[in-house]
C-alpha cells in the first residue's frame, strides 16, 4: 500500500505534509502535491498534518484514480522537501467539491 494525495490538495496546497515525510517523498505540481507510491514507506505520519485533510492510504475505497495520479504525476514533476507559502486563498478553497474537474494542472512546480 501506499498513501496518496488527494482532490482537496488540489488549490489548497498547504505544503505541511513535506515537513514531516522520512522519505521525502512529495512532489510538486503548480497547485497539488503528490506522493510517489513507490518510495512511500507508508509510514502514516503525514496523513494527519494536512490541513485539507487530503492525504488517505489507498487501502480506502474508491482512490485508484488518484493513485494513478500520484504515480504518473510524481514521475514528472520535481521533488520538494521545503515548505513552500500556500496559495492566499487555500482556506477559501477548502472543501470545495470535484476540483480535479475544475482546476487540476499538469504543470510542474518549481520543487525545493
Ligand atoms: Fe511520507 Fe510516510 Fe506520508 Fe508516505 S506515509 S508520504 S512515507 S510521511
Ligand atoms: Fe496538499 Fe495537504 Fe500537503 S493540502 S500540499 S497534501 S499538507
Amino acid at each position: 500500500m501506499t498513501y496518496v494525495v488527494t482532490d482537496n490538495c488540489i488549490r489548497c496546497k498547504y505544503m505541511d505534509c513535506v515537513e514531516v515525510c522520512p522519505v521525502d517523498c512529495f512532489y510538486e505540481g503548480e497547485n497539488m502535491l503528490v506522493i510517489n507510491p513507490n518510495e512511500c514507506i507508508d509510514c502514516g505520519v503525514c496523513e494527519p498534518e494536512c490541513p485539507a485533510e487530503a492525504i488517505l492510504p489507498d487501502t480506502e475505497n474508491g482512490l485508484e484514480k488518484w493513485l494513478e495520479l500520484n504515480t504518473k504525476f510524481s514521475a514528472e514533476w520535481p521533488n520538494i522537501t521545503v515548505k513552500g507559502e500556500a496559495p492566499a486563498d487555500a482556506d477559501e478553497m477548502s472543501g470545495v467539491e470535484n476540483k480535479l474537474e475544475k482546476f487540476f494542472s499538469p504543470e510542474p512546480g518549481e520543487g525545493s
